[in-house]
């Protein structure tokens, strides 16, 4: 495996082979193992995969978890080389944005809604990282989490709407044994709350199993049973029209329930397709 720290030290593209990109901020788990393991059967036997690790701070809201987030570069590159990585992209800070910087990618739609409402600049510091990405390691193909709902979408607009031959490959949500979404901020979680934490996937389900139809019905479902444990503390809960993420008042196909919850100071969020 190859590693680059800085810009200068990505190897240059060869054509013939082709490339696909995993980007990540770190702390990988099991959820990365499996967008790895995609993207190694999408390069094919002779195309790469590359992995970036880069906690990106222009995602991060003031006063949230930039500075705590978990960095395990050791650990990260060993589970980079298990996965047969070719090549890691691990830049730094400073080399990725200028202090004077001025240029940004801003999706003006899609990022307002949903956690846009609640973390507001996330998606022009995700937009901005991942164009930065695109252009730095000029893949074929780029491989993302649909636990991420809407950064997927957001992604898919900005390859649309900026011309980037690039082919977006969603991966299913990879939760652990009692169905919590996996996420490197579950290791914030204390013992009881991340015991209390199944009850984010229970609620999708129940919504989804009850067959009802309305979205007040469905969001009321979703309230009580998470009202359910006693730790959580509910930001948002939206049925909402899977592309345009604008909310809808009953369950058509295409109708995305997501949901951003707090247990403590961690904020874990999670969706399911209705219809
Ligand atoms: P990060 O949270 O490290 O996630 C990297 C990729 O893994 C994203 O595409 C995310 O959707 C996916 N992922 C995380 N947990 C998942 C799960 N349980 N199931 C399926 N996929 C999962 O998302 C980011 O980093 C950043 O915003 C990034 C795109 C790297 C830009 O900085």
């Amino acid at each position: 495996m190859q590693i680059a720290t800085t810009i200068a030290n990505v190897p240059g593209r060869d054509r013939g082979k082709r490339r696909v990109l995993v980007p990540t901020m770190g702390a990988l788990h099991n959820a990365h193992g499996e967008l790895i393991r995609v993207a190694r059967e999408k390069a094919g036997k002779d195309g790469e995969v590359v992995a970036s690790i880069f906690v990106n701070p222009l995602q991060f809201e003031p006063g949230s978890d930039y500075e705590r987030y978990p960095r395990p570069e050791k650990e990260d590159e060993e589970f980079c080389r298990k996965a047969a990585v070719d090549l890691l992209f691990r830049p730094k800070a400073a080399e990725m944005y200028a202090d004077n910087r001025s240029v940004f990618v801003d999706e003006n739609s899609l990022s307002n809604l949903l956690e846009g409402k609640s973390r507001p600049g996330h998606f022009r510091g995700v937009s901005t990282v991942v164009a930065k990405l695109f252009n730095i390691l000029e893949p074929d193909v780029a491989v993302f989490g649909e636990k991420d709902f809407q950064q997927l979408a957001i992604i898919r607009r900005m390859v649309r709407d900026l011309n980037y031959k690039i082919d977006i490959v969603a991966v299913p949500t990879v939760r652990e044994n009692d169905g919590l979404a996996s996420s490197s901020r579950n290791a914030y979680l204390t013992p009881d709350e991340r015991k209390q934490a199944a009850v984010l996937r229970k609620a999708l389900l129940a919504a989804k199993k009850s067959g009802k139809k309305s979205a007040k019905e469905i969001l009321a479902l979703v309230r009580k049973t998470i009202s359910e444990a006693t730790l959580a503390r509910i930001d948002h809960v939206e049925l909402v029209n899977a592309e345009t993420l604008q909310p809808i008042e009953s369950v058509k196909p295409n109708a995305l329930l997501a949901l951003a919850v707090y247990f403590g100071k961690t904020r874990l969020i999670d969706n399911i397709l209705l219809g």
